[in-house]
């Protein structure tokens, strides 16, 4: 996600914030600003494009003197790619400085309410509303403003805060984004990740949710949102500056696996209103939502793999069919896209050649185009007539995990919507289904938890020559990402299968000590999929099962046995597909595979 880097002491802050921003570049950003005091006014200067641009605008932050300032790397999220969307943003007189990272929820209404009192806007981001609501409340106490905002905004956020009238000082704070201080002889330091400040010092503080930090040249107090004074103990960091990029995770694939939680809960939370499901950026009213008579998802890679599980769930509960299309089929196909048509293209990166190229296919032929993206100001998010955002801030590793997690958050949603608006589902199984929505990102964090019994089960099959994944209905789809997942990264070869056509002429590669993995989270298909178990165990098949938490009969037919947290039946992927993910990535790096950049392939594919 954005960065931010502060700096207080006595030094010059513009030099020390462009080499913070620096060691955070590798985050993914599309702007870059400072602010800086320089002893009569906040100075700001930010600029779309590399941080590069920025070093060269302020000569190396030379013409940005003074020796207090935040700085800031964005990803943008609210607003497309902009200098005007840049951070820091100002309060009107241009007296209060603010960087973010996160996503404010109710900034729409929080917005509304500042322009009926006067205040203007000159950016399109969620972060504007804070300089503002900030100057609302500020009567010369900052630490006041601040803490009163704090019970205004919902959401996520780190924010780093400079005052004109306070220029021996900066304000940080935060709430579900990650954010650090630390301190050594010659200053102060805010970061939102360690390696910003580890050419500076090692010693560190890490916020916790809620808690505000004043810092001066020389000192810093902590506090609580009721504005009491905390003590913290601060932490010494010993990873070297290599280790420190990934938060100490051996790869970024970890550590985007780990983010899951949060990206889950980022993509679900801002579209969940009461007891509703509010997805202003559909651009559809309820009319045309019912004038739907088939879906077109188009995509491809694990994208495509989403669109399948979306397949199940919109059929399922919204009863409308759905056809699930490769991209570079798709675009050369001639598809038959007849009227009450809606296309859905789902990318990432929002740059694939291919789903690019379906979506203008799509709109030659008249058809509106819903793009679920993650990178903001792409070009599918540019083209596509409507765009819902999956918030899963960049993803490094090539072998996509949090963001295609996030696509099926998006995707569950809109299932849910349009089977609401269409009378398919009664209020008591909505809320039900919202519920177990809310409950994904902590019974994910459980799944992770379990990594270690996943990894020594890894270890054993690093040697193997083919694994096969097997699974009926939602099973299937989840087969499919699990056994991607396994051999783009750690070259062995592997397939899905629907569990029901394995004995069409695959069974008979089925060898003594085959691996093969079974997903079995659908009671409906349970005892199906147990009967496909035991052909191949019945072959000399290593049988791996994947299941719902109490379904034990499972061990009647499996070797091995993983159990996932119950949830409604047409969100089990969202959490099968987390021990599948660890699986492939202990089987990389037991063969001493580059996870994070595996051979021939590439993060985004522009070409054809
Ligand atoms: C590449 C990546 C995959 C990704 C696919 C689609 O092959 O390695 O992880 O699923 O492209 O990318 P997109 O950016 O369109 O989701």
């Amino acid at each position: 996600m954005c960065g931010i880097v502060g700096y207080i002491g006595s030094h010059q802050a513009a030099p020390v914030i462009l080499e913070g921003l620096s060691k955070l570049e590798y985050r993914g950003y599309d702007s870059a600003g400072m602010a800086v005091f320089d002893g009569k006014k906040i100075g700001i200067c930010k600029s779309v494009g590399r941080l590069k641009v920025l070093e060269e605008l302020t000569h190396g932050g030379a013409t940005m003197p003074g020796t207090v300032g935040i700085g800031h790397t964005r990803w943008a999220t609210h607003g497309a790619p902009s200098n005007q969307n840049a951070h820091p943003h100002y309060n009107q007189e241009e007296t209060i400085a603010v960087v973010h990272n996160g996503i404010i929820e109710n900034y729409l209404p929080l917005r509304e309410k500042l322009v009926s009192k006067g205040y203007q806007f000159v950016s399109d981001t969620d972060t504007e509303v804070v300089a503002h609501l900030i100057d609302y409340y500020y009567k010369g106490n900052p630490l006041e403003a601040i803490t009163k905002v704090m019970n205004r905004v919902q959401g996520s956020y780190a924010l780093g805060i400079l005052f004109a009238e306070h220029p021996d000082q900066i304000f940080a704070v935060r709430k579900d984004s990650p954010l650090i201080v630390g301190q050594n002889e010659d200053g102060c330091f805010i970061a939102s990740d360690v390696p910003a400040i580890l050419k500076y010092t090692r010693k560190v503080y890490f916020i916790e949710n809620q808690e505000v930090v004043r810092l001066r040249a020389d000192h810093m107090h902590f506090y609580t949102v009721d504005e009491e004074e905390i003590t913290k103990e601060p932490v010494t960091i010993d990873w070297d500056a290599n280790a420190a990029e990934k938060g100490g995770y051996e790869h970024f694939m970890l550590k985007e696996m780990y983010e899951q939680p949060k990206t889950v809960t980022d993509t679900l939370m801002p579209r969940i209103k009461g007891n509703d499901i509010v997805i202003e950026e559909l651009g559809m009213g309820d009319e045309e939502i019912k004038a739907i008579r088939k879906i077109f998802i188009v995509a491809c890679g694990s994208a495509y793999h989403a669109g399948m599980t979306a397949k199940y769930v919109i059929e399922g509960i919204a009863r409308i069919p759905v056809e699930v299309d490769v991209a570079s089929e798709f675009r050369y196909r001639n598809p038959i896209l007849e009227e009450g048509t809606m296309v859905v293209v789902i990318s990432q990166s929002g740059e694939t050649a291919d789903s690019l190229a379906a979506l203008r296919e799509s709109q030659k032929l008249g058809h509106k185009v819903l793009g679920i993206v993650n990178v903001v100001g792409s070009s599918i998010a540019r083209e596509a007539d409507n765009v819902m955002y999956t918030w899963a801030g960049p993803e490094i590793a090539v072998a996509t995990t949090k963001a295609y997690s996030a696509q099926l958050i998006a995707l569950y949603l809109l299932a849910m919507k349009f089977a609401k608006v269409r009378g398919m589902l009664k209020e008591g199984e909505f809320r039900s289904m919202l519920g177990d929505l809310k409950r994904l990102p902590g019974q994910i964090e459980r799944l992770l938890a379990n990594k270690q019994r996943i990894q020594r089960f890894a270890n054993r099959y690093i040697g193997a020559k083919d694994v096969f994944f097997i699974g009926r209905g939602i099973d299937f789809a989840i087969s499919m990402e699990g056994s991607l997942k396994l051999k783009e990264i750690s070259y062995i070869h592997s397939e899905a299968y629907a569990a029901g056509e394995l004995k069409h002429g695959t069974i008979s590669l089925i060898e003594e000590g085959t691996l093969v993995a079974a997903v079995a989270t659908q009671d409906a298909l349970f005892q199906k999929t147990l009967s496909n178990m035991v052909e191949v165990k019945a072959r000399g098949a290593f049988v791996l099962a994947v299941t719902n938490e109490g379904n034990t009969d499972i061990e009647k037919a499996a070797d091995y046995c993983i159990y996932i947290p119950r949830t409604n039946p047409y969100f089990t992927n969202s959490l099968a597909i987390i021990p599948l993910q660890l699986f492939g990535y202990y089987v990389a790096v037991g063969k001493g595979c580059d996870v994070d950049k595996p051979r021939n392939l590439a993060k985004s594919v522009t070409v054809e």
